[in-house]
């Protein structure tokens, strides 16, 4: 497997931490975390493995700090060409109608760059109204739910990398 960037925006904690077990899953050592907050186009282009993971706030808004990265750094970047995974947390008993639309969001903005798009995943198990995520009955990425418990999360983590471990390769 080849070297693998993530890069997550997060304002709790949540998207953080779930970003380190991503890491540990896949392979520690071949993998570099960034926040978005310190990370620079240098940083995204190095890699030909890229995953981006933020939360949803403010009723389907994109994490602020996500937000600024996507429409100033990956906007100069060149991604033609990389593998491009996303996860997204949210709330799905809070916010059933907005349910991690970061994922959708983050998408939108990057296709039709060139990149190819790895890591979708189902919808069964998870219990929403609506999402931007959702594309051809999948969502575009991996959904991790504060309303879920550890153990389900650990195990769509544990899907989810062993999907990249092969999309990835
Ligand atoms: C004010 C507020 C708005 C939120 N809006 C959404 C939302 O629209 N959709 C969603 O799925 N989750 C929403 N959430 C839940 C967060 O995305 C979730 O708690 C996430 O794990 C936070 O991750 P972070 O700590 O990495 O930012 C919201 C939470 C708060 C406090």
């Amino acid at each position: 497997m080849k070297r693998i960037g993530i890069f997550y925006g997060s304002t709790s904690g949540n998207t953080r931490a779930i970003a380190q077990k991503i890491r540990y899953n896949l392979k520690p050592g071949l993998v570099d975390v960034y926040d978005v907050k310190d990370a620079c186009v240098k940083d995204v282009e190095k890699y030909d493995n890229i995953i981006f993971g933020a939360s949803t706030w403010g009723t389907g808004i994109l994490q602020k700090d996500f937000e600024l990265f996507l429409h100033t750094t990956l906007k100069k970047a060149n991604l033609k060409g990389k593998k491009i995974a996303i996860f997204g947390t949210g709330n799905s008993s809070v916010y059933p109608n907005s349910f991690v639309d970061a994922i959708g969001i983050i998408f939108e903005e990057l296709v039709g760059k060139g990149v190819t798009f790895v890591g979708e995943f189902p919808t069964d198990g998870y219990e929403f109204q609506s999402s931007l995520s959702i594309f051809n009955n999948k969502f575009k990425g991996l959904p991790l739910d504060d309303d879920s418990d550890e153990e389900q999360n650990k195990l769509r983590i544990s899907i989810w990398t062993d999907l990249l471990k092969i999309d990835m390769n």
